[in-house]
């Protein structure tokens, strides 16, 4: 820990003095994407942290708590995901406070959770790193802040209140099942209880505990708790202090739960700090002692909310950007973004009851679908060891549930969305070189298990239809699978990402040697060719669009079904479904215009197939001007940078600015769509740096960062990367956004640089990339050598030299081809472990 920190500091101070340091902290508002479907949890947590405290309100987008859009406060709870679909998660045990109960009875105050909702004040709402506060229509105050596995919430009560503060058996999505508890002691000023709910997106159910201690700063032990008892609906009593209560009889759950009343606080002021554990109430009782220790009166929540705001000081320190000449608001942006991607995934090692394991354990991976494109990623770039530990979590679930989980969340499966992307996930850390404790040999039989074996119910794990993606190298419409269960939907895009998540497999297998494995997966990773049909149109109602050939469901006797290109697209208005029900369409979540890019491993093959690269750039410029992607979804986010591979750099540079800062500005209604976990402040902050990921891959793409410079210390290595622009303030003319030309020429380390990629190794090994901009688009990472390694570059013939060639001469390089082919050659090799590109450059 201590070489660490050394480590990181020796980084700042060798900083090639490019940027002075300051506090980030201040540049990080939780609140981005709490309204308008971003569904951000905004509250209090620390880094991957199991307990996320916040207001709970009762927004038809709550899935993260509270959503910051007028709706009313229904409690305050412990457990949260950030910015999920599905249903609501979480959300369990929420607090509510009373400053007072009519007629001083308890059945003048209002238990429900449905007829006790309340306004709050408007603007009292204040979010920072570990912190949440927020004051009710009725004056009481609450703020909050968490340590790792408890809340502490600090309820201030009007002057002369006599407060109750009710604890209610429910989570935000109503899921409760039979049989919770809770036991209230109003001589400790201790709930403790438990209850199973259900979880957001998956299958199984879940039980979570709880030990909620309350105090009265000031007050002694006669002044403090008044008394206590449980509530059953509306109804409450204090002579009754134990209750256990099932669903009712049509399957809702009761409202039920445990209260305390308090004699009038001395300072105004009631805490409780609520424990939470997925072991027992004891555990739980554990962990809050552990971590919020009592002083006499009080909780110190200023000592806690110190080590949070600690916590995510160091978190950040491995980035830094310069501040010369931008914004308040891009500065926010991006570090926002960044600390997004650290809510998810939790950290739940030592909470995990399903088995026993020296191993670590992370849950609410919600979804890898969406984590695998930039999130994972990026954290690998600042926090590789805590990647690390995500990594051997997801092994260990394979290894005691049979299977790399797809989703997953409150410890239980979660839907598959198409691919069996933690695939991409490991190998993406593995092509960068984490091990830190990664046991390889189980994750290459883990990924090989998912290519290899159909599980019973691929809904919730693995790939479906294997008996025929095997016979036939694709996934048929309307399959035949006696092997397994799932919906029989997303033929194409599943053959897409399939195909993906075996290519990323024989990366892993050629850096371990298994050369007959690598060019078996190798092989399979050309299956997305086999649902290319050449001569297919696509047509806006009556209008063509003028490209021709795409994707395509293919039946079982290999004759051609057909699905509309822009079915499921941005601007199909015809109600089409295209999510995981059955008689869904062939692609999931979008459409086959924008999954007609998804071959991130083999663009050299992919681009003659679509016109080659200017024909590929035309329907990259159709896909966004037409606005048939969506950029709050995940599939977009490579295609704003795929120019790349057509040698057009300077195009992904000028796309990602239609997007940034307009679809994701810093206010709580500024992001697209979900967060996904961080998955959008992942895009946020590797685009705004000016690398983006084609993750599974040790590539990053070059795009002008928003600033003028970006710092990136690895923590394991201790070395710092630094990308300097020059002539930033000559191009910063977008209202200070960040930036308006374009690069014209590169150096690394001093010396000329004209790929328009970098490896890993540019941040391990922390290298000095400079920029130097002008007005136009330029020759720089244009030539046919500048672009990034397809795997058609190196295999032997799997791809002709002739459509080699024709990309080239289609893009007017002809015979530079040959330079081309060879700069290449076994760039792939040497990909799979050590990424050494760069070096001698
Ligand atoms: C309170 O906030 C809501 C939205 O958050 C807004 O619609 C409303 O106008 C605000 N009311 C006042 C009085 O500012
Ligand atoms: C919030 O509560 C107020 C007062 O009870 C009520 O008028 C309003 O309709 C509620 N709003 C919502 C969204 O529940
Ligand atoms: C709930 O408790 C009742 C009574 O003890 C018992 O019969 C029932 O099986 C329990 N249900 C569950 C789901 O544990
Ligand atoms: C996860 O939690 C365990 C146990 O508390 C701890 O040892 C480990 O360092 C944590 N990992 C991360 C990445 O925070
Ligand atoms: C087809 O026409 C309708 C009616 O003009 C329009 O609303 C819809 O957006 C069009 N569809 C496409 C894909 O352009
Ligand atoms: C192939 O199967 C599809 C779907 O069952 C059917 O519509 C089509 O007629 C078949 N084609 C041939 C050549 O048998
Ligand atoms: C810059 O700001 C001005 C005034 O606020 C606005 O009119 C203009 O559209 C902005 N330009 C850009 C490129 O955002
Ligand atoms: C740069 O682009 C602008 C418009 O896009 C054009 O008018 C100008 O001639 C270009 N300058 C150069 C040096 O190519």
């Amino acid at each position: 820990m201590h070489g660490l920190l050394l480590s990181l500091l020796a980084g700042t101070a060798l900083a090639k003095n490019v940027i002075e340091d300051y506090d980030v902290l201040r540049y990080i508002d939780p609140l981005i994407g709490s309204s308008n479907g971003g569904n951000v949890f905004p509250g209090a947590a620390l880094p991957y942290g199991m307990a996320k405290a916040v207001a709970d309100t009762n927004s038809e987008s709550n899935q993260g708590g509270f959503a910051y859009d007028g709706s009313n406060v229904t409690g305050f709870s412990s457990m949260h995901d950030s910015g999920t679909g599905g249903s609501p998660s979480l959300g369990n045990f929420p607090l509510f406070p009373y400053k007072a109960c009519a007629g001083d009875t308890v059945d003048g105050c209002v238990f429900p959770k449905v007829s006790r909702a309340t306004p709050y004040v408007n603007g009292s709402v204040q979010a920072s790193p570990g912190y949440f506060g927020i004051t009710l229509a009725s004056g009481v105050h609450v703020d909050m802040t968490v340590s790792h596995h408890a809340s502490l919430f600090r309820f201030r009560f009007p002057q002369n209140s006599s407060p109750l503060v009710l604890l209610d058996l429910s989570d935000l999505s109503d899921s409760r099942q039979d049989n919770a508890t809770i036991s209230v002691d109003t001589e400790l000023g201790r709930m403790t209880g438990s209850a199973p709910f259900l979880p957001s997106f998956g299958s199984g159910e879940y039980t979570l505990h709880f030990c909620a201690d309350f105090k009265t700063p000031g007050a002694t032990q006669d002044e403090g708790i008044r008394d206590g008892g449980i509530f059953v609906d509306a109804r409450a009593s204090t002579d009754v202090h134990d209750l256990k209560i099932s669903r009712s009889i049509n399957g809702y759950p009761l409202p039920g739960g445990g209260f305390f009343r308090f004699k009038t606080p001395p300072q105004g002021t009631v805490e409780a700090r609520v424990g939470v554990s997925f072991i027992s109430p004891m555990q739980a009782c554990i962990n809050a002692e552990n971590e919020i220790k009592p002083g006499k009166w009080d909780f110190d929540f200023e000592a806690t909310h110190k080590t949070a705001v600690q916590q995510w000081t160091d978190k950040m320190a491995p980035i830094r950007v310069s501040r010369n000449g931008v914004k308040t608001s891009v500065l926010t942006n991006f570090y926002s973004g960044i600390y997004r991607t650290m809510m998810n995934p939790q950290n739940y090692t030592g909470e995990n009851p399903l088995w026993t394991s020296s191993e670590p354990y992370f849950d609410s991976f919600y979804c890898l679908w969406d984590s695998f494109r930039s999130q994972i990623p990026f954290l690998t770039l600042i926090d590789p060891s805590s990647v690390a530990q995500m990594v051997r979590s997801l092994i260990d679930t394979q290894r005691h549930l049979g299977w790399l989980p797809d989703c997953r969340m409150s410890l239980c499966k979660g839907y598959t969305q198409g691919g069996s992307n933690a695939d991409n996930i490991l190998v993406d850390a593995y092509v960068k070189g984490l091990t830190d404790g990664i046991d390889w040999d189980a994750g290459y039989a883990a990924v090989q298990k998912d290519a290899e074996v159909e599980p019973y119910d691929w809904s919730n794990e693995g790939r479906g239809g294997l008996q025929s993606w095997k016979r036939l190298q694709y996934i048929p419409v309307e399959d035949f699978d006696h092997e397994g269960f799932g919906t029989l939907t997303r033929s194409i895009s599943r053959t897409l990402e399939y195909s993906y998540n075996d290519f990323a497999i024989s990366q892993m297998a050629q850096g371990m040697k298994k050369t007959a494995d690598a060019e078996k997966y190798q092989k399979a990773s050309g299956a997305w060719r086999n649902l290319f049909k050449a001569d297919q149109t696509s047509y806006r109602n009556t209008t063509d669009t003028g490209f021709k050939g795409f994707f395509q469901p293919k039946y079982l006797n290999q004759t051609w079904g057909y699905q509309d290109p822009l079915k499921c697209s941005n601007i199909d208005t015809s109600g089409s479904i295209c999510s995981l029900q059955n008689n869904a369409a062939e692609t999931f979540e979008s459409s086959i215009w924008e999954y007609q890019f998804f071959v991130p491993h083999d663009m050299a093959a992919l681009i003659p197939l679509l016109g080659g690269p200017n024909g590929f750039v035309k329907r990259l410029d159709y896909l966004h001007d037409q606005k048939i992607t969506y950029i709050g979804n995940e599939p977009a986010f490579l295609t704003v940078y795929q120019y790349h591979y057509a040698g057009r750099p300077a195009k992904s540079t000028a796309r990602v600015r239609t997007y940034i800062p307009d679809y994701f500005s810093p206010t709580p209604a500024g992001l697209p769509g979900n967060d996904d976990s961080g998955a959008m402040g992942s895009f946020v902050a590797m685009s705004m740096m000016g690398m983006f990921p084609n993750p599974g891959q040790s590539v990053y793409l070059i795009t002008v960062p928003f600033f003028e410079a970006v710092s990136i210390t690895n923590p394991l290595t201790g070395n710092e990367a630094t990308i300097r622009v020059i002539n930033f303030d000559k191009f910063n003319s977008l209202n200070n956004t960040g930036g308006s030309g374009f690069i014209q020429s590169a150096t690394m380390n001093g010396k000329p640089y004209t790929k328009n990629w970098v490896s890993h190794d540019f941040f391990t090994e922390g290298h000095d990339l400079v920029l130097v901009l002008g007005r136009n688009e330029s020759t720089w990472g244009t030539g046919p050598q500048d672009i990034p390694p397809s795997l058609s570059d190196s295999s032997s013939g799997t791809v002709s030299a002739r459509s080699l060639d024709d990309t080239f001469d289609d893009f007017g390089f002809g015979d530079a081809v040959v330079g081309r082919r060879h700069a290449h050659l076994d760039t792939h090799a040497r990909m799979a472990r050590d990424g050494s590109h760069f070096r001698g450059v």
